[in-house]
């Protein structure tokens, strides 16, 4: 069957170097690729998700033999830390490649033969300056002082012959592709920054070998044995010979079998999920030897960032190496998966913090996800004993239903599957996530506003509970690709036994495939809750040296002793007139980015600015019940006088997060 034609998706992770164990960098891009497999699997893609280890070289060479071990055994004890991970993270792969599989080292031969017949590989005399400690080659630029940049030691210079891929002759041909494809090399600030390079300066060729004497561990070069190919020519080609012998086989595919294939109908992949420091290899060397093969490239190469713990870089002798596996033990898989994306833009740095992990699972997972889905199903029991009510469309009210149903509505501009779409396919995942959220929150709020416990009508009530139940259906379809565990326990509680991993998203991601008669089932908490305090006090395990996993100076508490320096009594506290309000209208102040200006009712009219206009839309706050200090003195913000101030927190990345009453309160209300 022509998978070309079939809907082919292929997406890559880098190949891990095996003298590793994994930590959260591997994880993180794993985590990634498996998100976007998942979801086109949803698409109903033929989806090859690939993984794998990078296992010659001398590093490897150099860690096998402190073990003593040959580097084939250290490698084949090594890979077995990698595939265990992905099985506890819930990784889904259909293909796991190791370079020292015969039938990549098979296609690295044929390939590079192919190049030597066709006259783009030279053997050339190579000049470098070589730490004889390190076996290890610098280039003059790295040199520092006549030593080795690494350890410090005295290099020699030395000269000796070698293959070389003439990869200088496609500077021009791959400046032009890049500009061509602006979707090639994302994101766009990594694009600009390989354009930058790549016009600023000349392109060397690429020495591609070693000779055999100094590095055996490497793939032998058909037309000279006294060679071995390495590291990134032998790495690279992987994404290649992988769809060979390790991709699924199209219709009689069954994820986790690989059946052999010889030919290449998954070639070119969609997306390699790269680390920004192995974009250059990726966007020019691989792109430059694809060009040379004349086989297409690649759809997409992302660079995402890298974590950090409490800024520092990870390191083995800091001992702040973040173990994923532990991780997801301690707060479970998918409130870690969840974590990794939405609190960092994927494509920037991000600072890893075990503290702020617990508040995301608090906050999103524990009461916004959580909470909806137990108040929802507890309602269709309590109201209509656990099944799943006819809907009457006619009840829909423009301000509630109607707007909730435009989420799901392909002919609205508001639907949630355009928008989620369109940032997964640039890799947007926290974009994607917030998504979801305005949803969930947005659920949330339709609960309390419609006060389904107050309910007198039958038909309304019942229209109410089949549009939460059908909308946390929908999303949980979403949530899916970040949390499948989650998603299908979701999925259950709602009382549906279809396998989400085999749904069709374009099929049943559609309003009204909830079937009224449906039985839920409550079950127990979709993710529990952290005691913070106890979790990050001072004498918590989690606070002690070694197991701190990154809470900064900032996020730490204040002791309690210098908050009592702060203290106010209770009169002090009275004087500030704390009340409801609804916002009756919101708008943006012209000129700013940040502030938006609110008609707020607290039992009077008033008009409040406030700072939140890079976290909420002014659409998003019509209607909503917020906390306002009433008795403070007016003052004018960018010219705009306010009459009071609106109560938030600030989130951990320091957004802002409006306080909400739990549940519907009458404007003007006192809080006391
Ligand atoms: N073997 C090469 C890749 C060859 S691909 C043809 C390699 N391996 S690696 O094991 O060193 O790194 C793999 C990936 O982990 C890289 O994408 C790198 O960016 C990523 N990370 C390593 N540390 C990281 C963080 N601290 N944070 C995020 N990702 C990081 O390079």
């Amino acid at each position: 069957m022509d998978l070309k034609q079939a809907n082919k998706f292929y997406v890559t992770t880098p190949i891990y170097y095996v003298n590793d164990v994994p930590h959260i960098g591997h994880a993180y891009t794993t985590i990634a690729a498996d998100i976007l497999a998942r979801f086109n699997r949803l698409r109903g893609k033929n989806v090859f998700f690939l993984t794998g280890t990078d296992e010659h070289g001398q590093k490897v060479e150099r860690a096998a033999q402190e073990r003593g071990r040959s580097p084939q055994e250290h490698s084949d004890e090594m890979v077995v830390n990698f595939k265990s991970l992905w099985k506890r993270l819930n990784i889904l792969n259909d293909g796991f490649i190791r370079t020292t599989d015969g039938e990549h080292v098979k296609t690295v031969q044929g390939i590079i033969q192919m190049l030597w017949d066709r006259g783009e590989i030279e053997k050339r005399k190579y000049f470098g300056w070589y730490c004889t400690p390190d076996e290890r080659f610098w280039t003059e630029k790295e040199i520092v002082e006549g030593n080795c940049p690494d350890c410090g030691r005295p290099v020699e210079q030395i000269e000796e012959e070698n293959y070389f891929f003439l990869m200088s002759k496609y500077q021009d041909r791959l400046v032009q592709y890049i500009e061509d494809n602006p979707d090639y090399i994302l994101p766009e600030t990594r694009k600009n920054e390989v354009l930058g390079f790549l016009k600023n300066n000349d392109l060397g060729d690429l020495c591609i070998t070693r000779p055999k004497s100094r590095l055996s561990w490497g793939v032998e070069i058909p037309f000279d044995r006294d060679f071995v190919t390495y590291v990134w020519f032998d790495a690279l080609l992987n994404y290649f010979s992988a769809t060979r012998y390790l991709a699924p086989h199209g219709e009689q595919a069954k994820l986790g079998d690989f059946p052999v294939r010889v030919d290449s109908d998954w070639w070119p992949s969609d997306h390699h999920i790269v680390g920004k420091d192995i974009l250059t290899t990726h966007a020019v060397y691989w792109s430059t030897m694809l060009m040379a093969l004349d086989f297409p490239l690649p759809g997409n190469i992302f660079a995402h960032g890298w974590w950090t713990v409490e800024g520092k870089k990870m390191s083995k002798s800091l001992g702040n190496v973040v173990d994923p596996g532990e991780m997801a033990g301690k707060y479970g898989i998918d409130a870690f998966r969840y974590f990794l994306f939405r609190e960092v833009p994927f494509g920037l740095d991000g600072d890893f913090s075990e503290e702020a992990l617990a508040r995301r699972m608090n906050t999103d997972l524990a009461n916004d996800i959580g909470n909806l889905l137990s108040r929802t199903v507890k309602m269709i029991e309590k109201y209509r004993g656990g099944i799943v009510p006819e809907p009457d469309g006619s009840k829909d009210r423009d301000s509630l239903e109607k707007k909730i149903k435009k989420w799901f509505d392909p002919e609205s501009d508001e639907e949630i599957g355009k928008k989620y779409k369109a940032c997964l396919h640039r890799l947007q995942f926290n974009l994607a996530l917030q998504e979801l959220w305005k949803i969930i929150s947005g659920l949330n709020e339709y609960i309390a506003a419609s006060e389904p416990w107050k309910e007198k009508e039958d038909a309304v009530l019942s229209n109410t509970l089949y549009i939460l139940a059908e909308s946390i259906r929908i999303t949980a379809l979403y949530l899916y690709p970040f949390m499948p565990d989650s998603a299908n326990k979701i999925w259950q509680q709602l009382g549906l036994d279809e396998d989400i991993a085999r749904t069709n998203i374009e099929e049943k991601g559609t309003w009204g495939n909830l079937k009224p008669g449906t039985k839920v089932h409550k079950g127990d908490a979709l993710f529990p809750r952290i005691d913070l305090k106890k979790m990050f006090s001072k004498e918590s395990p989690a606070k002690k040296p070694g197991g701190t996993h990154g809470i900064t100076d900032k996020q730490r508490k204040k002791p309690v002793e210098t908050e009592k320096d702060n203290l106010i009594s209770i009169n002090e506290f009275a004087k500030a007139q704390l009340k409801i309000g609804k916002v009756i209208a919101a708008e943006r102040v012209e000129g700013s980015n940040k502030l938006i200006k609110l008609q707020v009712d607290t039992g009077e009219n008033r008009q409040i600015v406030a700072g939140i206009g890079k976290s909420y839309a002014p659409e998003d706050l019509k209607g909503k019940s917020i906390v306002v200090v009433a008795n403070l003195k007016p003052a004018k913000l960018m010219g705009v006088e306010s009459q009071g101030m609106l109560l938030a927190a600030t989130d951990d990345s320091g957004e802002p997060v409006i306080l909400i009453p739990e549940k519907d309160v009458k404007q003007g209300a006192l809080i006391r």
